[in-house]
């Protein structure tokens, strides 16, 4: 009870949803101010995980966040994201 989450209706209306293979090349999908990406990274091997966070990274805003998943971690795969503890979350910041 109390751990269940729903996000305001107004926010999902601006949602769109499509599928991806974010193996594939992100050019042209935009810039975010925030990525949520939970326990996808989980099922690639450290070089196509290093490609990946790359080009997440890229896709960030200055000052933007990306969010994994809680057991996931950045060791050895991207240290160019500033990592920070915000409320028992971590959060990797763009500069
Ligand atoms: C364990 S589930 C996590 C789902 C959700 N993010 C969550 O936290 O509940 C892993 C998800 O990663 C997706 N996935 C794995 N490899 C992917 C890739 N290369 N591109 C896009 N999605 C991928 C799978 O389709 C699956 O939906």
């Amino acid at each position: 009870m109390g751990m269940e989450w729903q996000i305001k209706e107004q926010v999902r209306r601006l949602a769109q949803f499509e599928t991806f293979d974010l193996r594939k090349n992100f050019r042209g999908r935009g810039q975010y101010d925030v990525i949520f990406c939970r326990n996808v990274l989980i099922y690639s091997n450290l070089d196509t995980k290093r490609r990946i966070l790359s080009e997440l990274r890229g896709a960030l805003n200055p000052g933007g966040y990306l969010l994994l998943g809680a057991a996931e971690t950045m060791v050895n795969a991207d240290d160019k994201l500033r990592r920070l503890e915000i409320g028992g979350a971590t959060f990797y910041e763009a500069s």
